[in-house]
């Protein structure tokens, strides 16, 4: 039975990913801000098939709870995980700041997941595990700024919200370049095409909630993007050099997230605002 995380376990494609590792027999962990939609979970699938299903609270608007959640997992599971992944996200239409002081999408999205798949490195690397994130094609619109964390002075959300799916796309190239050392471990960044769920709608204005329902009208069901995920799971050697999948295969990446230089520069500044140092024995 493999054991495998899931964050942002009650949204569309994370719920999915939740019924798919649990019907297959797995342990999941699945973790989400809303104790009830979890507990709906539990119930939905106490006796419903082979697997084992375990949840957790965190908002990742909240490092301290990212950081409980980590201690929590790294001592209910000293002997291993074996995969990590994330699909926590949030698309907001107006600026708004998290109790840490960072810009909402960028902590949510980006910060506080690279914080929980650093904490849990040391358990991922007992069973050579995967640190499995949601990027996008979007991250092509995005750009990093000289300093990744400033701030424009106009928010505009869409290009905020790409930056931070490039910066999921920049931290994995980054991660998987330092983890890769322990043979079979590796980090890996899914596209997952477009996909029917809430995101544009669940905490945007009409306007953004008209133009989402627009642009998803062929978009297709979340339990379809499922393989992508189940293929970096199991497959023993994904000898890909590349880290970016979609459909299951290995994809190019955008310029930016060639750039070698970039790419360093955001993991250490992610570093940087996490107060967490990269540690090759942790
Ligand atoms: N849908 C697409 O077409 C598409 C395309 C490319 C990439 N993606 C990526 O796919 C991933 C999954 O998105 P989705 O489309 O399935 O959206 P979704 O249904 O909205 O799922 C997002 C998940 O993140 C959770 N979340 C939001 N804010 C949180 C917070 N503060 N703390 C903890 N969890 C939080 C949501 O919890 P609640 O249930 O409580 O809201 C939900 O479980 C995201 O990374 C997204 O960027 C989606």
């Amino acid at each position: 039975m493999k054991r495998i995380l899931i964050s942002g376990a009650t949204g569309g494609i994370g719920g999915a990913l939740v019924r798919y590792f649990f019907n297959r027999g797995e342990h999941v962990i699945a973790t989400g801000r809303n104790r009830k939609r979890l507990d709906a979970f539990k119930q939905e699938l106490s006796s419903a098939g082979p697997g084992k299903l375990t949840t957790h609270v965190a908002d990742f608007a909240s490092f301290a709870d990212v950081h409980s959640l980590a201690e929590r997992l790294k001592s209910d599971y000293e002997d291993g995980l074996d995969a990590v992944i994330h699909t926590a996200a949030v698309f907001v239409g107006k600026k708004r700041y998290t109790e840490d002081g960072h810009e909402l999408q960028m902590q949510v999205n980006h910060l506080a997941p690279a914080l929980l798949s650093l904490e849990l490195l040391p358990v991922l690397r007992k069973r050579r595990g995967r640190v499995i994130s949601t990027t996008s094609e979007l991250h092509r619109k995005a750009e990093m700024p000289e300093t990744p964390f400033s701030e424009s002075r106009i928010y505009r959300p869409l290009k905020q919200y790409a930056r931070t799916k490039l910066y999921n796309l920049m931290f994995t190239i980054a991660l998987d370049d330092r983890i890769g050392e322990n043979k079979g471990m590796r980090a890996f960044a899914v596209h997952p095409g477009l996909v029917k769920t809430d995101i544009g709608s669940k905490e945007t204005s009409l306007r953004w909630r008209l133009l989402w329902r627009f642009a998803t009208r062929k978009a297709i069901d979340p339990g379809r993007v499922v393989y992508t995920y189940s293929f970096l799971v199991y497959e023993k050697d994904t000898q890909s050099a590349l880290p970016y999948f979609y459909r299951t295969q290995p994809r190019p990446y955008s310029e930016e997230a060639r750039d070698k230089a970039k790419v360093e520069r955001l993991f250490e500044a992610t570093e940087a605002a996490l107060d967490v140092r990269w540690d090759k024995e942790n």
